[in-house]
């Protein structure tokens, strides 16, 4: 192959050209921004494409929403399939596992989820709730969880928020392969939505910032060629 990696596409238009036809494969992308940004969205995307391509998506949700709300918000996006949810698109919520789990525990959990699925795309959203869990133990812990995914024929989309006055959560960016960053920014008076790739190994990429929209009809899709 061209780029020297099998990729995985990732079901948001104008982002697959921005790095070599997709995700190295396997590999870890942290996707990061604010709360509202998108990363939800930009990461079902992800799922349901694969899904369409018969491959088998998992998602673990942490704490934020609840799966059955994350289904009724992504069923109103139109390109989703939703004859997909449940069966090659499957859901797993680890917010009561958290409260009482060892780090080594969770990672069991994670893994065997992936191996009981055979999921080829993961998806962990948010992964860094899981800080006020662990405390100390979390650096540690997005290090082995890190490298446990890549042991896996999977690529894996870890979500997170960054703390105030930080871009983006450096623990999880210094371990993934890939960082894609989602802003806000107000220019002119006017909130725009950007997205960034910041980091993409063994990547030609993109660099720099490029406009994206949220819509009912394509979802996330990002502008190519913007600003
Ligand atoms: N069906 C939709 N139609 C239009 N916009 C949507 C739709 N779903 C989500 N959005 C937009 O996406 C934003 C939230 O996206 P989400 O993926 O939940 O963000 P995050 O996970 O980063 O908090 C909403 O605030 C809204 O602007
Ligand atoms: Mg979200």
């Amino acid at each position: 192959m061209e780029s020297g990696f099998e990729r995985l596409c990732s079901g948001v238009d104008g982002v697959d050209p921005l790095i070599e036809g997709g995700y190295p494969f396997p590999s870890v992308i942290l996707v990061a921004g604010p709360a509202g940004t998108g990363k939800t969205t930009f990461s079902q995307q992800f799922l349901f494409a694969g899904a369409d391509n018969d491959e088998v998506g998992l998602y673990i949700t942490t704490l934020s929403e609840p799966p059955q709300w994350v289904m009724h918000y992504m069923s109103r996006i139109k390109r989703l399939n939703k004859s997909h949810i449940g069966k090659n698109v499957k859901f797993c919520d680890i917010g009561q596992l958290l409260r009482k789990a060892t780090p080594q525990e969770l990672i069991a959990f994670i893994d065997n989820e992936i191996a009981k699925t055979m999921a080829q795309r993961v998806v962990i959203d948010p992964i860094t709730v899981i800080k006020d869990f662990l405390g100390v133990q979390y650096r540690p812990f997005i290090f082995d969880l890190v490298n446990h995914l890549k042991n896996w024929r999977a690529v894996t989309i870890l979500t997170g928020e960054a703390e105030p006055n930080v871009i983006y959560p450096h623990e999880v960016a210094y371990a993934a392969d890939g960082v894609v960053l989602l802003t806000y920014e107000e220019i002119d008076g006017t909130r725009k939505k950007y997205m960034e790739i910041l980091k993409m190994r063994g990547t030609e990429h993109r660099t720099g910032k490029l406009t994206f929209n949220i819509t009912r009809n394509d979802g996330f899709t990002v502008r190519a060629g913007s600003p």
